[in-house]
């Protein structure tokens, strides 16, 4: 028989066992608790643009019957830049408005143009845009050059024609200026009219790499 003592002895070991070992639970916990690592603190990166500056582009050109003005219309359309229409003076409307037109040409004359509304100082590059005039650059694309070389920075050239002599015209026109032009492009006049001109200007402003 376990006498009553010794029973109270057992019960209290055993009691006094779940109070040290409910501490050392708590103990551990706390611990636990403590030596947690901390939740990861998020960080919002915000990437910076990147700082190309983009160039300033103007299109200048001349158009007698309307196809130079449709493909120039294009490229500024592409680049979403500024567009100035040289507009001349002389009525070169029929059959006498084309040889005179081809006369002044020939001989490398001026034409009377208006005021220009953009001044080229302010772009890094100018895309000059000519009809091809007997093999030449059309007269009042002449005048403009003549009057503002000196403020052209960077230039491209494009043409309409007919046929033949843009090579020549793109020769007249840099050396004209003194300056070789970043990109060519020529379209042809049945290119215009058929509305197939789109993919050559894609092409012409991928080559100048500023879109
Ligand atoms: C006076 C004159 C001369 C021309 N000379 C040429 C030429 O040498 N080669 C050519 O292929 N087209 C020539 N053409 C055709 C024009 O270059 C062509 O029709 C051009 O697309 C007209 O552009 P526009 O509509 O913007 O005036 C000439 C046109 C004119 C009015």
């Amino acid at each position: 028989m376990v006498s009553v003592k010794v029973k109270i002895a057992l019960a209290v070991l055993v009691l006094s066992g779940i109070v040290v070992s409910q501490h050392c639970f708590a103990a551990a916990k706390k611990k636990a608790v403590k030596e947690q690592p901390k939740a990861a603190s998020v960080k919002v990166e915000v990437k910076a643009e990147p700082s190309v500056a983009k160039s300033k582009i103007l299109v200048v050109f001349y158009s007698r019957t309307g196809n130079t003005k449709k493909v120039a219309e294009e490229i500024a359309a592409e680049l979403k830049c500024d567009i100035e229409e040289i507009l001349d003076t002389k009525d070169r409307s029929g059959m006498s408005g084309y040889m005179a037109s081809g006369k002044e040409a020939m001989k490398k004359q001026v034409a009377v143009i208006k005021e220009i509304k953009n001044n080229p100082a302010n772009y890094d590059l100018v895309i000059l845009g000519t009809p091809v005039w007997a093999g030449k650059m059309s007269s009042p694309v002449r005048t403009y050059v003549i009057q503002n070389k000196e403020k052209l920075k960077n230039v491209a050239f494009f043409c309409t024609m007919g046929g033949g002599g843009n090579k020549k015209a793109f020769a007249d026109m840099e050396e004209a200026i003194g300056k070789k032009p970043a990109a060519t492009m020529t379209i042809l006049e049945r290119e215009v009219k058929k509305n197939e001109y789109k993919a050559k200007v894609e092409g012409f402003v991928k080559e100048l790499s500023v879109k």
